[in-house]
């Protein structure tokens, strides 16, 4: 890059979570399954679910308003919006689209990119890039998801894992020295995707191999598929070198890393990841227990939740991974 090209810093954060709580307690009554199970297996005690009539772009336009306003800016004066989700309202148009309506944001472009739970940190790359490239000064982040409407609730092996919500990031320009070391915002990503893995995590119908049919309806192909135990191994072999592959290309090491905001999946792949990581589990930032995993929500809804809380403040560096169907997982590294 050009000495001159800017970094990207991270100017607001904001979140949305909708207010329907379904606890283990809950789920228990629809499923066979216990609290106790579930607390032990993932960590998670409860999660939000979006109501019948709440979209993700519903979720990702509260949350990118909180963010907005933190930030300062106003929506007319966003260049691009990004949105990471695998659950837009409709297939068409994108789901950034609607969010750029809702939020009146003029006429500036927007986008979906689709990674899963892996989508922020892939879409918080894209929205770097333009940054840096100096084609845009302002961007909104947002990852959304409503997985719960997606979830087969008769299916005990996947419905106690996802809950919905939004999460959203506004990334500014910023001058950096004459030397071109990028010293604040993001510092480096790193994104991979093994395609050859895709059906570990999938939904088979909807798309074009299976149109939405009575039959793809019948046989519930709309409906998330999951091999867990494969998904669990390489979520902690790839949360680790996706960590390790942005701290590498930021010429960083753990050691000057102040925060983990990793995908929120499951409690016992975040503390695999924080043994590989050798850190502290005291500065893995964790909430889903509360929240379950919200996708491609996670990472900006755990980000803005440490950020009010006082957690994660200006100056710190955090680390962030994330992994999801495709599959797909990413790192990056950023100076707050
Ligand atoms: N309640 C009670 N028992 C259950 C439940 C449940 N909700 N779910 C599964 N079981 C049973 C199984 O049927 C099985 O019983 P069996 O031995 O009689 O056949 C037993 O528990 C063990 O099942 P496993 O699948 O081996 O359980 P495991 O310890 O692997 O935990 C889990 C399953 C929680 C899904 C885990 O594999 C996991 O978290 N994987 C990662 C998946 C994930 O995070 N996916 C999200 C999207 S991708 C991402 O975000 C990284």
């Amino acid at each position: 890059m050009p000495s001159s090209m800017p970094s990207a810093r991270i100017l607001g954060t904001g979140r949305f979570l909708p207010p329907d709580v379904r606890t283990n307690r809950d789920i228990e009554r629809m499923v066979e399954t216990s609290d106790t199970w579930i607390v032990e297996r993932t960590g998670i005690r409860e999660r939000r679910i979006a109501p019948d009539g709440m979209t993700t772009s519903d979720m990702a336009a509260a949350g990118a308003r909180e963010a907005l306003d933190m930030a300062g800016i106003r929506a007319a004066d966003l260049d691009l919006i990004v949105l990471a989700t695998v659950t837009p309202d409709m297939p068409m148009p994108s789901g950034a689209a609607i969010v750029q309506g809702k939020l009146g944001a003029g006429h500036c472009p927007a986008i979906d990119v689709g990674a899963a739970c892996a989508g922020f940190v892939f879409a918080l790359s894209v929205g770097e890039q333009f940054i840096r490239t100096g084609k845009y000064r302002t961007v909104l982040v947002v990852g959304a998801d409503t997985l719960t409407k997606f979830i087969d609730w008769t299916d005990r092996k996947t419905c106690v894992l996802f809950g919905d919500g939004a999460g959203a990031v506004v990334l500014g320009a910023e001058a950096v020295a004459s030397d071109g070391a990028v010293t604040q915002g993001i510092l480096a990503t790193s994104l991979s995707t093994d395609g050859t893995l895709a059906p570990a995590l999938y939904i088979p119908g909807g798309g074009s191999a299976r149109p939405p049919s009575a039959a793809t309806v019948d046989e519930r192909l709309h409906f998330i598929r999951m091999n867990g135990q494969e998904i669990f191994k390489h979520a902690v072999k790839n949360l680790v070198a996706a960590s390790r592959a942005a701290l590498g290309e930021a010429g960083m090491t753990m050691a000057s890393v102040d925060w983990v905001c990793a995908h929120q999946a499951n409690k016992r792949i975040l503390d695999q990841v924080a043994l590989r990581l050798e850190t502290a589990p005291d500065r893995m930032l964790c909430n889903i227990d509360r929240v379950g995993n919200t996708s491609s929500a996670s990472i900006p809804i755990l980000l803005d939740e440490s950020v009010r809380a006082g957690t994660v403040r200006t100056g710190d560096v955090v680390v962030m991974s994330a992994l999801g169907a495709g599959i797909s997982w990413g790192g990056a590294v950023v100076r707050m």
